[in-house]
């Protein structure tokens, strides 16, 4: 039997940073989920050759990658208890992603959140149970085990992970739509454009340890739940000024903070702080609502209504273009979707 899932990445506009024991997040985020960046994971039952309680082989582009089935194993160990009948098979994962392995693009949210959905939608399979909307609240939690960011990878367009204030469904656990959002912000654009295609200097693992004892981590931690509910009204209102403040000033103060940390570092290029002057003047000149957020790494998502797609290309190419190495078309997305039918 074999399940295979595709499930995007996603961009968040009030980041996570700093996170508790069991994965769950020292503040609340949001985010948008992307369409063109997915990963897409295969994961097939066979019989089991020994007695150990769990084998798998992992493979990524059909090359196994002894590296990451180490973590995979170790999360499955950890989250044994949810996975009961699929446990009593060998589990062989076969995964791809849509975006050049050396882009520099964030895999884990979309590789978490496709591993999860597989292992669910098998354990659901095997039990003789549908895939209902607790089935998607279910696979963000255990993508959140995976991956902090990855919870929110589970949902259609914008999601909040954690718990806010006045949101009663939201949760620490797993991430929840906002549903209310204003067409000013249905059609958005998030073209990347890749700085650096270097592994990063410091993992994203320490990064968020690093806020542990970090000097100005409970003023962040209040900033940024308190951000989520102002950028859920946002949302809701259609305020692209507002917007575009929020989403610039998160990506600049996920960086002060690297900055700021004890061990402090780095992780903006020359480049990137062109490409951002370069979109600070465009919309000065032009009035364009267009903006840009930065994830845990060098390159720059460019954000923008679709409406302004002609002109805002005709920037990225006379503006941009030296001081990229690539880019990626990508915009909101529709969430994970299943890719084949269960084939006994
Ligand atoms: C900067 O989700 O990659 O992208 O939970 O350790 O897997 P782990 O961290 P990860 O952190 C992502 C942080 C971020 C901001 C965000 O996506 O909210």
């Amino acid at each position: 039997m074999s399940f295979t899932w595709r499930c995007p990445s996603n961009i968040a506009f009030v980041k996570y940073w700093g996170k508790k024991p069991n994965q769950l997040p020292c503040n609340a985020s949001l985010s948008m989920i992307l369409s063109a960046s997915y990963s897409e994971v295969r994961l097939e039952l066979k019989e089991k050759k020994s007695k150990e309680e769990i084998e798998i082989d992992y493979f990524f582009e059909n090359k196994k990658n002894e590296l990451f089935e180490e973590k995979v194993k170790r999360y499955i160990e950890k989250n044994r208890i949810y996975f009961p009948s699929v446990l009593q098979f060998r589990l062989r994962f076969d995964s791809t992603n849509s975006f050049p392995h050396s882009a520099g693009i964030a895999s884990s949210a979309s590789a978490f959140g496709a591993i999860a959905l597989a292992l669910l939608d098998a354990e659901y399979s095997l039990t003789n149970k549908a895939l209902d909307t607790y089935f998607y609240q279910k696979a963000s939690s255990l993508a959140r085990l995976g991956s902090g960011s990855a919870s929110r990878s589970i949902l259609p367009a914008f999601s909040v992970w954690g718990k806010v204030e006045g949101f009663e469904t939201s949760s620490d656990e797993f991430a929840v739509p906002v549903l209310e959002v204003h067409k000013h912000f249905q059609n958005l654009k998030d073209t990347i454009l890749i700085v650096d295609n270097q592994p990063k200097s410091v993992s994203s693992t320490i990064g968020h340890s690093l806020m542990q004892n970090h000097p100005f981590a409970s003023n962040r931690f209040t900033q940024a739940n308190e951000r989520v509910k102002t950028m859920i009204e946002i949302l809701r209102q259609g305020d692209e000024e507002q917007f575009i403040h929020i989403v610039e000033s998160e990506a600049l103060t996920l960086h002060a903070m690297m900055m700021t940390s004890n061990e402090y570092y780095l992780l903006m290029k020359p480049n990137t702080l062109q490409i951002i002057e370069e979109i600070w003047r465009f919309r000065k000149q032009t009035n364009i609502p267009i903006c840009f957020t930065l994830d845990a790494g060098p390159n720059v998502h460019i954000i923008y209504p679709e409406s302004y797609q002609k002109e805002v290309r005709y920037f990225l190419k006379n503006n941009c273009n030296n001081y990229k190495i690539d880019s990626i078309f990508d915009e909101i997305g529709l969430g994970p979707k299943k890719m084949n039918e269960i084939i006994a």
